[in-house]
C-alpha cells in the first residue's frame, strides 16, 4: 500500500514518475509532529532502520545523525553526517514495517537515535515536501513500491561490467598504452581505461590536451579494436576563460549559476576561476548535455561525471577575506588560540557551506537559492547529459555514473561511491553501501577497488579484487599521490590474474541478474534480511546476497586466514582460487568459521538455484565472452533453469 502526504509547497523534482493522489496528512499516524516541523518516531528497542543510500556506517542506520546535504568530504570516517548524496529514503522495520521517501531537494536531517536514544525526528531546513508511505508485509515489497514510483533502474551496456582501469594521473596515450601492455601480457582481462583530469586541456571542460592525446579519435578507434573504452571524466564547472568556447556560450546564453545580483557566481574548482552551468534549469542544462556530443563524435560511449554536490574550493567573497584576515596575524605572537586560528582560517575554506548560499538559479524565471533545490544539482547535471546522449547516439548503450546523486537518477546513471580511503575497514563500507544504494534503486554502483587515498599493500589489493568482483561497476582507481595500484603492480600475479577472470567468467551470471533485477525493481545486492525472515540474519551486515543465487562473504581484516559465517538455508560453498580451481563443501543452516586464504575466495550457492560460469581461457575482454556455452554450479544434482540475458532483451534458458 502507498500513500502519499503532502506538505506546504514541495519543490517539484522530478524523483516520482508515476504519481498516486493525495491522502490526508491525518492518516500518517505513525509521526508525530514537533512545533519546529519535524517528524517524531519513537523506535522500539529492537526496531531497525535502513535506508539512506550512499552513508558511512551500518546497513541498520540506527544510533546516528545523517543529513541528507550533497557536499564533497575529504575523508569517509565514522563521524561524516553527509556524503556526496541524498537519498530521502528508509525502512523502520520492527514493530511495524514501513518505508518512507521523502521528496524535497533541500537539506534534511535524520537524527536516529542519535540525541534520544529511542526516537527518530526528521528535520527539516524548509518543511515543503512529499512524502510518500509504503507500507507491506515483506521488506522487498517495499523496495518494490518505491521504484514503481520513481521508475525502473539504468542498464549500462554489457562491457561496462568488465573491469575499469583508472587512476588520477595517467597522463598520456603512452602511460595507458603501457597500462594496457601490462594487463594483456598477464593475461588479465580488461574493458574499461577513465580519463582523469589530465586529459583535458587546463582542466577545461569538453577539450582535449593535445599533447597527452595527439589524435583522440585515432586512439579511441585503435583502443576498440582491442575492446578497450574510454570513460572520460565530464566536472561539472566551466573554466571562467574568454575565448574557451564552452565559456563564452554559457554567459551568452545566461546558462550560467547566478550570484544575488543576477551575475555570474564565480567559484574555485579544478581550473581556478569558475562558474556552474545551471542544471536546475532544463534550458542550460540540456544544452551543456548537449556538449557530450564533442567526445560521442570520436566514438567515446563512457562517461564519468564528477564535483557535481557541487565540490567548491573557495568562493571568491571567501578567498578576499581570507587574505585580509590573514594580515591580521602578521607580526603577532602566535600562542595556542591565534596558531590554531591561523590553521583553521587557510584550512576551512574548502567546501563551505555558506558557498551554497551564494549560489542561485534561475527556476521558471525566479531567482532561487541553491539551498532550497540544493540536492538536485548532480542528479539534474546527469539525467540531461544522458538525455542528451542517447538522442545523440539514438540509442541507450552509454556508460554515465555520477559523484552526486539523488533518487530519479537511477533511471538514468549509476555511482560510485567517491573517495575512500586504502583501509580494510573501507572493503566493509563498500559491501554495506552496495546494499544501501541497491534499496534506493542504484543497482549500477561500486567503490573505488583498492581505496583511492593513500598507498594500497598487496594483500588488502587482493582482498578487496575478491569483494569487486561481485560488484557492477568495478573499477580500480587512486589518487595521485599515492602508490600505482594496477593489480600487475604487487607480485602475486597469479593470484589477481585468477580474481579477475573469476569474474569475467561470473559476467554472464551478474548480467543476467542485473537485468533481472532493473524489470522486477528488485534489488542486485540484498543484506540477508531481505531475504530471510530468520532474526540472526538482522544482525548480519558483512554478508549480502548478489542477485538470486549467491551469497557472499568477504574478507576485510589484514592477516585474516578465515572468518565466521552465517549460514542461512542449506548452501553449497565454492572455495575458488580460479574459474576452473575449485572445492565445494556443504554446508546447513548455522554459524561457522570457514577458512579462506589470501588467493582464494568465498561463493555460496542457495539450494535449489544455479549460477552460469563462462570459459575465460582466451578472454581479453566482455566482447571475448560466449554466453552461449556456460557452465552451471549449483547446491546438488537437482536439475536447475536458468534465464541468461544475451543482450537487454534477448534470453536464453539454461539446464543444468
Ligand atoms: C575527485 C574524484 C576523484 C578524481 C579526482 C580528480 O576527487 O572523486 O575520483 O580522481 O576528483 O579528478
Amino acid at each position: 500500500m502507498i500513500k502519499k502526504f503532502i506538505f506546504g509547497k514541495p519543490v517539484v523534482t522530478g524523483s516520482i514518475i508515476n504519481d498516486i493522489k493525495e491522502d490526508n496528512i491525518s492518516e500518517l499516524s505513525c509521526f508525530k509532529y514537533d512545533n519546529d516541523c519535524s517528524l517524531l518516531y519513537t523506535m522500539n528497542p529492537n526496531d531497525i532502520v535502513y535506508g539512506l543510500g550512499q552513508t558511512v556506517r551500518g546497513i541498520n542506520k540506527r544510533g546516528f545523525k545523517y543529513i541528507s546535504y550533497n557536499k564533497d568530504p575529504s575523508v569517509h570516517t565514522e563521524e561524516k553526517s553527509i556524503l556526496y548524496s541524498s537519498h530521502n529514503f528508509i525502512i523502520i522495520d520492527g514493530k511495524e514495517r514501513f518505508g518512507i521517501f521523502i521528496d524535497t531537494p533541500s537539506k534534511v536531517t535524520y537524527d536516529i537515535g542519535y540525541t534520544n536514544y529511542d526516537e527518530l525526528k526528521i528535520s527539516f531546513a524548509y518543511p515543503n515536501y512529499n512524502l510518500y508511505l509504503f507500507v507491506e508485509d515483506e521488506l522487498i515489497d517495499i523496495i518494490k513500491d518505491l521504484r514503481h514510483l520513481t521508475g525502473k533502474s539504468y542498464i549500462p551496456p554489457l562491457w561496462a561490467f568488465g573491469f575499469n582501469q583508472s587512476r588520477y594521473g595517467y597522463k598520456n596515450k603512452e602511460e595507458i598504452d603501457e597500462v594496457i601492455k601490462h594487463y594483456r601480457d598477464n593475461d588479465m582481462p580488461i574493458d574499461m581505461i577513465t580519463l582523469d583530469l589530465d586529459y583535458m586541456d587546463n582542466y577545461k571542460v569538453f577539450t582535449i590536451n593535445k599533447n597527452n592525446f595527439p589524435n583522440i579519435k585515432q586512439y579511441n578507434d585503435e583502443l576498440l579494436k582491442q575492446g578497450i573504452h574510454l570513460v572520460p571524466i565530464v566536472d561539472a564547472g566551466i573554466k571562467a576563460e574568454e575565448g574557451y568556447d564552452i565559456y563564452d556560450e554559457c554567459i551568452k546564453n545566461g546558462y550560467y549559476c547566478k550570484d544575488k545580483n543576477n551575475k555570474p557566481c564565480i567559484i574555485g574548482v579544478w581550473p581556478g576561476k569558475t562558474i556552474f552551468p545551471d542544471y536546475m534549469n532544463e534550458e542550460a542544462a540540456n544544452w551543456f548535455g548537449s556538449k557530450y556530443s564533442k567526445l560521442l563524435d570520436v566514438g567515446i560511449r563512457g562517461f564519468w561525471n564528477d564535483m557535481n554536490e557541487p565540490s567548491i574550493f573557495y568562493s571568491e567573497n571567501r578567498l578576499k577575506e581570507t587574505f585580509k584576515e590573514l594580515l591580521t596575524y602578521k607580526d603577532k605572537e602566535l600562542n595556542r588560540d591565534l596558531f590554531f586560528g591561523l590553521l583553521d582560517l587557510v584550512g576551512s575554506i574548502d567546501q563551505r557551506d555558506d558557498y551554497f548560499e551564494e549560489m542561485y538559479h534561475n527556476i521558471d524565471n525566479k531567482l532561487v537559492n541553491n539551498n532550497v533545490v540544493h540536492n538536485m544539482f548532480g542528479y539534474k547535471m546527469s539525467e540531461a547529459a544522458s538525455k542528451q546522449i542517447k538522442k545523440h547516439i539514438n540509442s541507450d548503450d552509454y556508460l554515465l555514473f555520477s559523484r552526486s546523486s539523488f533518487i530519479g537518477m537511477h533511471r538514468s546513471a549509476g555511482i560510485w561511491f567517491g573517495d575512500n580511503c586504502s583501509w580494510f575497514s573501507h572493503i566493509l563500507l563498500n559491501l554495506k553501501q552496495a546494499a544501501n544504494v541497491n534499496m534506493t534503486g542504484f543497482l549500477y554502483s561500486g567503490a573505488d577497488t583498492c581505496g583511492f587515498r593513500y598507498d594500497v599493500t598487496p594483500d588488502l589489493a587482493l582482498r578487496w579484487l575478491q569483494l569487486s568482483i561481485f560488484m557492477p561497476l568495478f573499477r580500480n582507481h587512486s589518487s595521485r599521490d599515492t602508490r600505482n595500484q594496477e593489480f600487475y603492480r604487487f607480485g602475486m600475479i597469479d593470484s589477481f590474474k585468477n580474481m579477475l577472470k573469476l569474474r569475467y567468467s561470473l559476467i554472464p551470471y551478474i548480467y543476467s541478474e542485473f537485468i533481472k533485477a532493473s524489470i522486477n525493481d528488485d534489488m542486485f545486492i540484498k543484506p540477508l534480511s531481505f531475504v530471510y525472515k530468520d532474526e540472526r540474519c538482522k544482525d548480519v551486515e558483512d554478508q549480502v546476497m548478489v542477485g538470486e543465487s549467491i551469497m557472499i562473504a568477504p574478507i576485510y581484516t589484514q592477516n585474516a586466514k578465515g572468518r565466521n559465517v552465517y549460514i542461512p538455508e542449506d548452501m553449497m560453498m565454492y572455495r575458488f582460487k580460479s574459474p576452473t580451481d575449485y572445492k565445494t563443501k556443504a554446508y546447513t543452516k548455522g554459524d561457522y568459521y570457514i577458512e579462506c586464504n589470501l588467493d582464494e575466495v568465498l561463493l555460496f550457492v542457495r539450494k535449489g538455484h544455479g549460477v552460469v560460469l563462462a570459459n575465460t581461457d582466451n578472454v581479453r575482454c566482455t566482447r571475448d565472452l560466449d554466453f552461449k556455452n556456460l557452465k552451471m554450479i549449483k547446491y546438488d544434482d537437482n536439475q536447475i533453469e536458468y534465464i541468461v540475458y544475451l543482450d537487454k532483451e534477448k534470453t536464453l534458458t539454461i539446464s543444468g
